[in-house]
């Protein structure tokens, strides 16, 4: 049925076309649970405001430094901060060491386990971020939504866009949920954000490379217009 089709041409494409990012390499290889989901809530705190091409290096460098969360938490601000001189919204990067140091100190040095707890026990980390550790570290079936794929979600399904209207942003949220491919939930998602990032893009988009074009209300509709407007010309 179409949800499953929609799952597999998007996982797939993702197979061909991602691009190798130093977060995603640990997330897939990395046997221990703790260091896979600290690598990926540092590499999502980073790109929450910032470009993926300007957070490689700076998560590389940060990886290096402090390899484990315990060797975050036994960092000082200033050598945080340091670390992070360039990315600006420095908050992010207090919010970092105060989680390291919290799971350390109160959790036993155990990462929390599911997406709530993320939520709850990290600074800093909200329904965003809470799902894309969840999903993309601890293999959880949650859906995301960030600008990217409200985008990509909006233009398959045909609907408005606007979240600044909670409700539609609801909307997006569930629709999220229900597609998110419980055997690869990590992939599904990174799969969607990489597609909007790189060809569902917000003015131009490049549907003849798109595995989602045969199921995009958006593009049969445009398609449609385009073939009455010659008709009628
Ligand atoms: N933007 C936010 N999270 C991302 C991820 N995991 N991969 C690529 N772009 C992202």
């Amino acid at each position: 049925h179409e949800v499953k089709q929609v799952r597999e041409r998007l996982v797939g494409w993702y197979d061909d076309n991602k691009r190798q990012l130093p977060w995603r390499t640990i997330a897939i290889t990395e046997p221990d649970r703790n260091i896979r989901a600290y690598a990926v809530w540092v590499s999502e705190i980073m790109l929450q405001q910032t470009q993926v091409n300007t957070v490689k290096s700076y998560f590389e460098k940060w990886m290096c430094k402090w390899p484990t969360v315990s060797d975050l938490a036994k960092a000082t601000l200033e050598e945080v901060n340091q670390m992070w001189a360039g990315l600006g919204y420095y908050s992010r990067a207090r919010r970092l060491h105060e989680g390291a140091i919290k799971i350390v100190q109160e959790l036993d040095g155990e990462f929390p386990d599911d997406r709530d707890s993320l939520m709850k026990q990290l600074p800093g980390v909200g329904r965003y971020s809470g799902s894309a550790v969840a999903s993309i570290a601890l293999g959880h079936c949650v859906g995301v939504v960030d600008g990217n794929v409200n985008r990509v979600l909006a233009r398959v399904k045909g609907v408005g866009a606007d979240i600044s209207n909670q409700s539609t942003s609801e909307h997006f949220w569930t629709l999220a949920n229900q597609l998110v491919d419980p055997d690869r939930p990590g992939d599904f998602n990174q799969a969607m954000m990489e597609l909007g990032a790189t060809v569902c893009t917000p003015k131009t988009p490049n549907c003849e490379s798109c595995p989602l074009r045969p199921h995009c209300v958006a593009f049969h509709r445009n398609s449609a217009q385009k073939r009455s407007s010659i008709a009628t010309h």
